[in-house]
C-alpha cells in the first residue's frame, strides 16, 4: 500500500485527536486524502505520508540538511542512553495500568528518530497499544520522519498552536526543542506526564571550548529553562544523564552540522575543529518530568 494511504488509515482511525487549527472544530477524513473540519478548513496529506497543518509557511534554520545530519547522528546511537532513560521513566511514571490505547506526542520531533526508538522499546516491553504522533514546524524534518518511520502520525505544525483536542495525550515529549506549556497542559490528559529534555552544562563542551573560548557562551546553564518548567508544571522527577560518545571524522562532520551551537561559527573555525580530530564528545542532559497542576 502507498505511504499516503497507510497514513490516511492511521489518521482516520485516530481522527478524534485532531481539532482544526483555524477554528477549533472537529475534523474528519474526506474521500480525497484530506483532513477537513465542519467549517471546511482542509489539510491535504502529502504523498510521503504526513499531514501539513501549519497555517502559514515559515522559514526555519532547522532545515532538511540539518535535521538529516541529526537523524544520522541519532541512528548512530548518540542519544540512546538518554532515550533508554526516558523509556524507563515512562514505564515508572506514566501509570499505564489499564489496557486502553495510549497516545504519545513528540512536540518538536525533528526527523522523528527519538519517537520511533521510544515506541519500539516500549512496545517490546509491554503489550499495551501505543499510538505515536510527531509534530514539528520544519517540513524538512517531518518529511524525513515520514520517509523513515511508518505507523506514526507525522504532522507539520506549530507547537504553540497544536491541532489537537484537549486531554488527548498520556505523554508529551519535548526533547531539546522549544516548549509551549499552555498547549502541553491543554492537550495532556489529567493523569498525563510531560517529559522535557534540556542540555546540561557539559553538553558538547568540547565544541563549546573550541568555538566560544573567552566568550560568555563558553559556559552554559539551563537554570532559567528549568525554573520556567516548574512554574508551569509540577515537577515530579529531575534526572541527569551524562556519558561520552566516540566519533570518527564523518560523525564529527554530521555533529557539527546538526547542532545550533555552530550556527554563528565561521567556516574556517569549523574546518579547524575537523582538523583537530575531536574523537570524543560529552552528552549531558537534564530529563525533567512534570504533571499538570
Ligand atoms: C534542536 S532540534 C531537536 C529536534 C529533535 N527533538 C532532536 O532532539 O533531534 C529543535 C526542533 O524544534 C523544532 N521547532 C522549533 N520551533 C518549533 C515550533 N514553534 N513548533 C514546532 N517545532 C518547532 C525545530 O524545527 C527542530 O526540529
Amino acid at each position: 500500500m502507498k505511504k499516503i494511504y497507510k497514513a490516511l488509515n492511521i489518521i482516520s482511525n485516530n481522527s478524534h485527536l485532531f481539532k482544526c487549527p483555524v477554528c477549533g472544530s472537529k475534523m474528519s477524513i474526506l474521500d480525497s486524502p484530506t483532513l477537513a473540519c465542519d467549517n471546511k478548513h482542509s489539510f491535504d496529506l502529502a504523498r510521503q505520508g504526513y499531514i501539513n497543518m501549519l497555517l502559514k509557511s515559515n522559514k526555519t534554520k532547522y532545515d532538511r540538511d540539518m535535521l538529516k545530519s541529526r537523524s544520522i547522528i541519532a541512528k548512530s546511537g548518540f542519544f540512546d542512553p538518554m532515550l533508554q532513560e526516558i523509556c524507563d521513566l515512562i514505564v515508572k511514571k506514566a501509570g499505564f495500568e489499564n489496557t486502553q490505547a495510549k497516545f504519545i506526542l513528540d512536540a518538536g520531533c525533528g526527523g522523528g528518530s527519538h519517537l520511533s526508538r521510544i515506541l519500539t522499546t516500549l512496545k517490546a516491553e509491554s503489550d499495551i497499544s501505543l499510538q505515536g504522533v510527531g509534530i514539528d514546524i520544519s517540513k524538512g524534518g517531518i518529511s524525513i520522519a515520514a520517509r523513515d518511520y511508518e505507523g506514526i502520525i507525522w504532522c507539520v505544525a506549530d507547537l504553540a498552536n497544536l491541532p489537537f483536542n484537549d486531554k488527548q495525550f498520556n505523554v508529551v515529549l519535548n526533547i531539546l526543542s522549544p516548549a509551549s506549556y499552555t498547549e502541553f497542559s491543554r492537550i495532556l490528559k489529567d493523569s498525563g506526564i510531560l517529559i522535557k529534555v534540556v542540555p546540561g552544562k557539559d553538553y558538547l563542551i568540547q565544541l563549546r571550548n573550541i568555538f566560544y573560548d573567552r566568550t560568555d557562551k563558553k559556559s552554559y546553564s539551563n537554570e532559567q529553562v528549568i525554573h520556567l518548567f516548574t512554574q508551569n508544571f509540577n515537577m515530579i522527577e529531575h534526572k541527569m544523564c551524562s556519558y561520552n560518545v566516540a566519533l570518527n571524522e564523518i560523525s564529527l562532520r554530521h555533529l557539527l552540522n546538526m547542532t545550533p551551537l555552530t550556527w554563528n561559527v565561521e567556516k574556517e573555525k569549523l574546518e579547524k575543529a575537523i582538523e583537530m580530530g575531536i574523537r570524543e564528545v560529552t552528552a549531558d542532559f537534564h530529563i525533567i518530568i512534570g504533571k499538570k497542576f
